[in-house]
């Protein structure tokens, strides 16, 4: 299949372009296009040969349901049932942008969207280029990030031409994402909200406009107890070379580097601006950033660096789990081979 690529950039946005890609979602294509967290792989998401499509592009198991996008509350409010005033707090401060409601749903979407479950993800995406496909196409357009399956999701249009150049029909390019991390995704079905998955919205952020949030308790031992999110249940996220971390401080860091060198290992790192600055390229560095948004805005890039550089694994360190840093280690666990306790 050859991949139609549109150019554009968010602040002139091509109409033409726009539609054109709306005209492939309508006929049943999938197509990619960014959001302000990583990009998505989108099909109508009424029709269930579509959605299809983005599992096979993907080899995304079959178990694993998709975030239904719209343009507005309205449409919102066209797919699910039994909303409570909670979401409607939240929608107030947060919607359009990075958060995905669990809802009760109606039978707007199609079946395979929901992978079984009476549940479907509902997400007012804040991307203008985003925004204006979903306007123009006027249907929920289910849409998973828009990568190989256990890769790390695509904060580039070449990450996503890397993936799944010749599996889709079109990818619009529309330069680097925001966040850089997904949506977080909460459960609004009962009394109180419950994240599944950590993201771009914040629990202190949630916290402020609904008071208690719970956090599932299947994200801390994901092992043990099974996760309510299907998709935080399998590795995830993972680079193509063995990902270590690292848990102690820059100098026990340091030390550990000079050992792994010493067996023979060529090892990358992924740091923080701050922690490099203790390492004087005694081995190849890629760095994050200063701030935790930095951070978690250049972590999948980081992560699919190193595969072209040759080392043997990658060593990162950890960080704190303040703010959208608990979205940060969330994904670095999922990703990890090993935690090294230093
Ligand atoms: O930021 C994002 O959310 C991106 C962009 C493209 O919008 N999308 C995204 O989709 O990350 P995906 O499919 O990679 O992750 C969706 C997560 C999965 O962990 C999935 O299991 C969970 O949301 N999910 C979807 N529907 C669900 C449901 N009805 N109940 C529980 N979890 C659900
Ligand atoms: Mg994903």
């Amino acid at each position: 299949m050859h991949t139609k690529v549109w150019k554009i950039n968010s602040i002139n946005i091509i109409k033409k372009d726009i539609q054109e890609a709306a005209d492939m979602l309508k006929e049943g294509d999938v197509v990619a296009f960014p959001t302000e967290t990583v990009y998505g792989l989108g099909a109508d998401a009424t029709n269930a040969s579509a959605v299809r499509k983005i599992f096979e592009a993907k080899g995304r198991p079959q178990d694993n349901p998709l975030i239904a996008h719209v343009a507005s509350v309205a449409q919102l409010e066209g797919i699910v049932t039994n909303i409570p005033d909670y979401v409607y707090t939240l929608i107030e401060a947060f919607s359009p942008g990075p958060l995905t409601y669990i809802l009760p749903a109606n039978d707007s979407c199609a079946d395979n969207v929901k992978a079984g479950l009476s549940t479907i993800g509902v997400r007012i995406p804040s991307h203008p280029i985003a925004l204006h496909l979903l306007e123009t196409i006027g249907r929920p357009v289910a849409a998973p990030s828009a990568n190989v399956s256990g890769k790390p999701s695509p904060t580039t249009a070449n990450h996503v031409y890397e993936d799944l150049n010749g599996r889709i029909a079109g990818l619009i390019d529309g330069g680097q994402t925001g966040v850089g991390l997904e949506s977080t995704v909460i459960d609004c079905t009962g009394d109180v909200p419950i994240i599944l998955r950590p993201g771009g919205v914040t629990k202190e952020q949630l916290e402020l406009e609904v008071g208690t949030v719970m956090m599932d308790p299947g994200l801390a031992t994901a092992s043990v107890n099974r996760p309510k999110a299907p998709g935080m249940k399998y590795k995830h996220y993972a680079p193509e070379v063995p990902l270590y971390l690292f848990t102690g401080s820059g100098e026990a860091m340091k030390e550990f580097v000079d050992k792994e060198k010493q067996a023979g290992n060529r090892v990358g790192l992924l740091l923080s601006n701050q922690t490099a600055e203790l390492f004087q390229a005694n081995a190849p560095i890629h760095l994050l950033g200063e701030s935790i948004e930095e951070i978690a805005s250049s972590l999948y890039d980081g992560l699919r660096f190193f595969k072209q550089a040759n080392v043997d694994k990658i060593i990162c360190e950890t960080f704190s789990e303040k703010g959208i840093g608990q979205a940060v280690m969330n994904r670095l666990r999922k990703a990890a081979d090993r935690v090294i306790e230093g």
